[in-house]
């Protein structure tokens, strides 16, 4: 290149900033990851080491990059282009929009160095991963060509059989040939909307509400009807009645046992009431229970299910949470709506993995799961206890904060100065992620709330987190 070329061109540090900026942006270094040192760098790239420390302080103003100190550079765990939607969004809150937060959340979640307040997801340390996985490589020594080939719906008789058993303990009354297994809970839960909402149908749904529940019914095209949700009994069955006395509904979407975001638990008295309101109208309630095993006291709640008389309570839930969330098994028992689920099955995935499946009802029936989950149990419910009390201490004055008796997440409403989508984006660059009050709602409301999840072991990085998390609420104020 000629001096007269050089000199019209961009300066040598800008050029080079410029391609480790396409190489973030395409994805060959990722967020979090450390960028080679600044010598091999230099060398890389045939330039000085003045030239490259120019074009990283530049990378570094443009939010590329951070500096940590003695470790050199790293990509800043900002994720993808659409990391600036939600902001937009708020400015047109009537569009239901939540899949793109999602997608954000769950791309954060998979930073290693991130700490997943964000999620609902149980940490591999609260797993019984060894167990698991060597009762999967068991079945599947036992199972031979059985376990490669397709176990069709309704799927494992013998996971059927130990699911009828514990839903027993659980008050429902249901047999084998009831139910048909799943990939996770989503699976179940895409399946009953799908049979029996169809698109442009209105179906009732708690607020604040489990954002994949309210992705699937944007990608289905069904309109969603918010009912106030108490955050200790749930659904507010009065704000439903009058909703029925005003509209047809599809259906009811809920969490009546520790409801996520809230953790709320229905009394008994009030599932018996919502299954009568429904059924007066034909209508069908679909009732997610995959957080039903994880309660903080002795007894188990009952479930909805108990009390549907007409077959119209199609339930669902799945072991992500008391088990392994990789396995992807969930079932439903759909009630009268059984054969066009069944069908739908296998239009959505054809049939639910062999071993997996194989793997959870040999630990049903004789790994001790019980045993783990009373275990598991009292972790979640102290690590629940001590978060709450660490973010009452920590977050601004006027802070509330849910108090559940199951699950292992928290509802955070700070004041509502402090705005939650603003925190969200504070609190990635601090490597913590959380899920801003937005997501939970299809007109984006809750700006001043965050769900964060206790699904980790406590520990001093824990503490450490939630007070950086504390401290950026005092100064995310809008
Ligand atoms: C209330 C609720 N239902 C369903 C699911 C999905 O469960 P799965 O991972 O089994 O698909 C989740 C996951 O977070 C959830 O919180």
């Amino acid at each position: 290149m000629d001096a007269s070329t050089r000199e019209s061109a961009p300066p040598l540090y800008q050029e080079l900033a410029d391609k480790i900026a396409l190489l973030i942006e395409q994805g060959v270094l990722r967020p979090g990851e450390r960028v080679s040192s600044l010598r091999k760098v230099s060398l890389q790239y045939g330039v000085s080491l003045t030239t490259t420390i120019q074009a990283f302080l530049q990378l570094e103003d443009r939010g590329l990059v951070e500096a940590r100190p003695k470790s050199g550079f790293f990509v800043r765990p900002r994720l993808s282009p659409s990391a600036l939607r939600p902001v937009k969004l708020r400015r047109a809150p009537s569009v239901v929009t939540v899949g793109a937060l999602q997608s954000r959340l769950f791309e954060a979640a998979m930073l290693p160095q991130m700490m997943p307040f964000g999620g609902a997801v149980p940490a591999v340390e609260m797993l019984p991963m060894e167990k698991l996985n060597r009762l999967l490589a068991q079945v599947a020594r036992r199972a031979g060509s059985r376990g490669v080939s397709y176990d069709m719906p309704p799927g494992s008789e013998t996971l059927r059989r130990e699911i009828v058993k514990r839903a027993m303990h659980a008050g429902a009354t249901l047999l084998p040939e009831e139910i048909i297994t799943t990939c996770g809970g989503t699976e179940a839960l895409l399946l009953c909307l799908r049979a029996v909402a169809p698109r442009g149908s209105v179906v009732a749904v708690e607020s604040p509400t489990y954002f994949g529940m309210l992705h699937t019914l944007e990608e289905l095209g069904v309109k969603v009807v918010e009912i106030p949700t108490d955050p200790q009994t749930g659904m507010d069955l009065r704000a439903l009645e009058k909703i029925l006395k005003t509209r047809p509904l599809a259906a009811c979407l809920a969490v009546p046992t520790f409801s996520n975001p809230l953790g709320s638990l229905m009394p008994d008295e009030n599932k018996r009431r919502l299954v009568q309101m429904l059924a007066q109208r034909d209508i069908p309630l679909i009732e997610d229970d995959v957080f039903g095993e994880l309660h903080h006291g002795l007894q188990r709640p009952r479930l909805a299910k108990t009390f549907d008389e007409k077959g119209l309570v199609m339930l669902c839930s799945s072991f992500s949470k008391s088990l392994a969330p990789g396995y992807r098994v969930g079932w439903v028992a759909p009630g009268r709506f059984y054969e066009r689920v069944k069908t739908l099955k296998l239009t959505t995935s054809l049939a639910t993995a062999t071993l997996p499946e194989l793997a959870i009802a040999e630990f049903l029936a004789n790994g001790g799961y019980d045993h783990y989950l009373r275990g598991v149990r009292a972790k979640y419910a102290l690590n629940v206890k001590r978060m709450r009390e660490t973010i009452l201490a920590c977050f601004p004055a006027g802070t509330q904060v849910t108090n559940p008796q199951g699950g292992f997440v928290l509802w955070v409403e700070m004041p509502d100065a402090v705005d939650a989508l603003v925190l969200h984006e504070r609190a990635l660059a601090h490597d913590i992620s959380i899920a801003p009050g937005p997501m939970f709602s299809p007109h984006q409301g809750y700006r001043h709330c965050i769900r964060v999840s206790c699904g980790m072991p406590w520990g001093p990085r824990v503490q450490k987190a939630l007070q950086t998390l504390g401290r950026l609420a005092h100064s995310a104020s809008s």
